[in-house]
């Protein structure tokens, strides 16, 4: 693995041996305190971020290195014009690796185009945010001492919250796992995701109730909703108070479940609940700094070998043009426009993972 751009870049071996170093860092801090001594880690965040941009510092410093880099796109050439692909492979001239987070789906995977150090995908618009994905693996592993056989149940903006997607994704691959999607049916998982999960014979059900599910859940996933990414303000207002957990809710639960969120939370958890034993998120970001640090040295371990991406579909070149909005090649001149097809014959945009609209 030279970059992480999506979560199916690591295969479950990589996964387990990540949280295994995370575990370890957790048990050893000591031993990693000059791991990284001499690097420079590059933050390259065009959209906003606390936890994400914070936590990948504070692991570097951990890990006796450096860090440099910007907090919005603003204080950057971007605001200029100049290119995700050129911001990146400048900062390889500086450092010796890269995260990044961008508002454009895909920008990522358009940015390590000519990328000398590897890049760390920190979220790109609603498609994916593979470290959040393995924030909450290690969550998982640490708090419910498994991957496998679990209900999570995952609740809220299910089609725009791209850690909801990456999860998907990743949690799809451990045995006996079955995913409870509760969500108001406009904010449902996108179809490509559900597709794949019945491909994989992954067993998960659409809901809208969250009273009626929580009982069956061993952990539970809240989000927020995304208002940075829907297009009408009006269909926000009305979705945005679709789900609150609070302590009624929290009483239908088991004993053992836990609460996950992402973070940042708006209203969809009251703060009572944040004094529940069940209350993991805040412990979930610390979980985010460890992983962090386990990532930051595999990638730093690497060797300089060409992109190889997880999902192995034929390319298509030249033939077709992605229509979502929110790709990087909507906006941004000179990417070569490629499609993917899978063995059942869907074609979707390398970058931005859209369907081919007919
Ligand atoms: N979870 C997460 O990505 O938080 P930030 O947006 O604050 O980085």
């Amino acid at each position: 693995m030279r970059h992480l751009i999506s979560i199916t870049d690591l295969s479950v071996q990589d996964i387990d041996e990540l949280l295994r170093v995370g575990e370890d860092i957790i048990n050893h801090p000591v031993k990693y305190a000059h791991a990284a001594e001499g690097k420079k880690l590059a933050t390259l965040f065009f959209e906003p971020s606390t936890r994400t941009r914070l936590s990948f510092e504070a692991a570097m410093y951990e890990l006796g290195g450096h860090v440099i880099g910007f907090s919005s796109a603003n204080s950057s050439s971007a605001a200029k014009g100049e290119s995700v692909s050129d911001t990146i492979s400048m900062a390889g001239c500086y450092v010796d690796i890269v995260a990044m987070r961008h508002p454009l789906e895909g920008a990522p995977l358009a940015g390590i185009r000519r990328a000398a150090v590897p890049v760390i995908n920190a979220g790109d618009g609603g498609h994916q945010h593979p470290t959040q994905t393995l924030t909450d693996l290690l969550t998982l592993k640490c708090e419910k001492g498994r991957l496998d056989h679990l209900t999570i149940g995952l609740c809220g903006d299910l089609k725009f919250g791209r850690t909801v997607h990456s999860l998907i994704e990743a949690m799809s691959r451990y045995e006996g796992v079955e995913f409870v999607l509760i969500s108001p049916k406009e904010l449902r998982v996108p179809a490509h995701i559900l597709k794949e999960l019945d491909k994989k014979h992954i067993p998960y059900r659409e809901v809208e109730s969250l009273e009626d599910e929580i009982g069956q859940l061993d952990a539970l996933y809240m989000t927020r909703i995304q208002r940075e990414r829907f297009f009408d303000e009006n269909e926000y207002l009305r979705l945005k108070d679709s789900y609150v957990l609070d302590c009624a809710k929290m009483a239908l639960a088991k004993e053992d479940m836990i609460v996950m969120h992402p973070l940042p939370r708006v209203n969809e958890i009251s703060t009572d609940v944040d004094d529940d034993p069940r209350a993991c998120y805040f412990k979930q970001a610390w979980y985010g700094k460890i992983i962090r640090m386990a990532l930051i040295l595999k990638l730093l371990s690497a060797q300089k070998e060409e992109y190889v991406p997880g999902v192995q579909d034929e390319r298509i070149e030249g033939t077709y043009q992605c229509h979502n909005p929110r790709c990087i090649t909507q906006v941004e001149q000179g990417i070569k426009h490629v499609f993917l097809k899978s063995a059942d014959g869907e074609i979707r945009c390398m970058y931005c993972e859209h369907g081919l609209e007919k």
